[in-house]
């Protein structure tokens, strides 16, 4: 079973079952056709794995597959030369991350909800005097990467061009390793003419850090926060709007004392999650997991989908989800998500914002599928609305 067979059914939740039931908490998988690794599918399981660094490294040094030069797997699973936190274990992933978190926990939150709100206003204007739209196209992927490039201090033209790269880069079509040399030279470019006029962004604040040794760290950190941002961003935005149209519990409800966005986006995170497959760790030494006997080499990639549905874990209690944090979406260990709370201020300004000032209606409940090996989402997001008479222009920066 290859990956993207999983992320490509039509009942994900039953085939990741049906896997379990065959081979238990870890699966042999292909990554790709014809390139073998473990998907881990139990709770426990996965936490193991994220938690323990000195047996399950992130440096894909430690891989011991060599893949074709036609793969489209190089830049997530093994590029080279990349000097960031993601590649990196131990001290060296520490000096890379310290910051990171310090950048993001200092975010002033009011600022980036204005920025945000005004990227989303901004969206929608363009489509509010139509009375139709296509959620995903014109919105959720938009909205993902203007408002984190914007966090960064790009401009308009140069978020939608990272837009593009990023969508390469998670398997979306087009080449990946091109996309992400096109991605190193807008950002390196960014990085030299923020170090000439600083701004108040998150780039100014990675060029002060004492921790980065030169801008090729810097870009190539840059790179991997504004992909693992742009995937997470779109895939929970538009399973949660899907979840407010479509669900009875939610229709036509964004505030509220029962039932409101906050619980959706939670139930979201928990049965939907962002990346239903994270990639992935490399086995530093031969060792058992569950049942499976793994080999030091070889690659590991955790069913967050699965886990987060480990009947381990869940009840069939109908508030679970509600304000749970033991879900797996946003990881654990070293490696957990450093931008949870911006993360989750940007979804939900991104929903809050459409769902206050159109009254929508999704117009074709089928869904296609746009799977890359890690993750899915809609590929449309049919709506219709009442038209507004004049779409107010909002600045989309501030
Ligand atoms: C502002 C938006 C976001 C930014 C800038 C961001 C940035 C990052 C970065 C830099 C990492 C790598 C951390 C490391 O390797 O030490 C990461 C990891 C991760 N992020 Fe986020 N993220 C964002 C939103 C999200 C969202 C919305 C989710 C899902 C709900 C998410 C889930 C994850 C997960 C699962 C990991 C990997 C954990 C692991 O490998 O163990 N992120 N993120």
């Amino acid at each position: 079973m290859a990956l993207a067979d999983l992320t490509g059914a039509e009942d994900m939740a039953a085939a990741l079952r049906k896997l379990q039931d065959e081979w238990g908490p870890v699966a042999p998988v292909d990554l790709e056709p014809g390139v073998p690794g473990w998907l881990v599918l139990g709770h426990a399981e996965v936490m193991a794995v994220m938690r323990t660094e000195s047996v399950f490294a992130r440096d894909p040094r430690h891989w011991r597959e060599q893949l074709p030069p036609e793969s489209n797997l190089h830049a997530i699973l093994s590029p080279t030369g990349r000097r960031n936190l993601y590649f990196a274990d131990g001290v060296e992933h520490r000096r890379l991350r310290l910051p990171v978190d310090e950048a993001f926990s200092s975010m002033d939150e009011v600022r980036t909800a204005a920025l945000v709100r005004g990227v989303c206003d901004g969206l929608i204007d363009a489509f509010a005097t139509r009375g139709n739209a296509d959620l995903i196209g014109e919105y959720a992927a938009a909205v993902s990467f203007l408002a984190v490039s914007g966090m960064f201090g790009f401009d308009e033209g140069q978020g939608f061009a990272l837009l593009r790269c990023a969508m390469e880069i998670f398997g979306h079509g087009g080449d990946p390793v091109v996309a992400l040399e096109t991605m190193d030279r807008i950002v390196l470019d960014h990085v030299a003419a923020t170090r000439a006029q600083p701004g108040q962004n998150l780039t100014a604040r990675f060029i002060e850090h004492p921790a980065f040794e030169d801008d090729i760290e810097i870009g190539h950190t840059m790179v991997v926060a504004i992909c693992a941002a742009n995937e997470m961003l779109i895939t929970w935005i538009a399973a949660t709007l899907r979840r407010m149209l479509t669900d009875p519990r939610y229709t036509g409800r964004v505030t509220g004392v029962r039932r409101g966005l906050d619980d959706a986006m939670d139930e979201t995170l928990w049965r939907e999650p962002p990346v239903a497959n994270l990639p992935a760790r490399y086995a530093v030494t031969d060792c058992t997991l569950g049942q499976a006997h793994i080999k030091a080499g070889d690659a590991i990639v955790m069913g967050v989908a699965a886990a987060n549905n480990d009947p381990r874990v869940r009840t069939a209690d109908e508030l679970f989800e509600a304000g749970n944090q033991s879900h797996l979406s946003f990881g654990v260990g070293p490696h957990a998500c450093p931008a949870k709370r911006p993360g989750r201020l940007l979804v939900k300004i991104a929903v809050e914002s459409l769902m206050k000032r159109l009254d929508l209606r999704l117009t074709d409940p089928e869904v296609t599928w746009a799977p890359s090996p890690w993750s899915r989402y809609p590929a449309t997001l049919p709506v219709a609305f009442t038209p507004e008479r004049t779409a107010a222009r909002t600045p989309a920066r501030v």
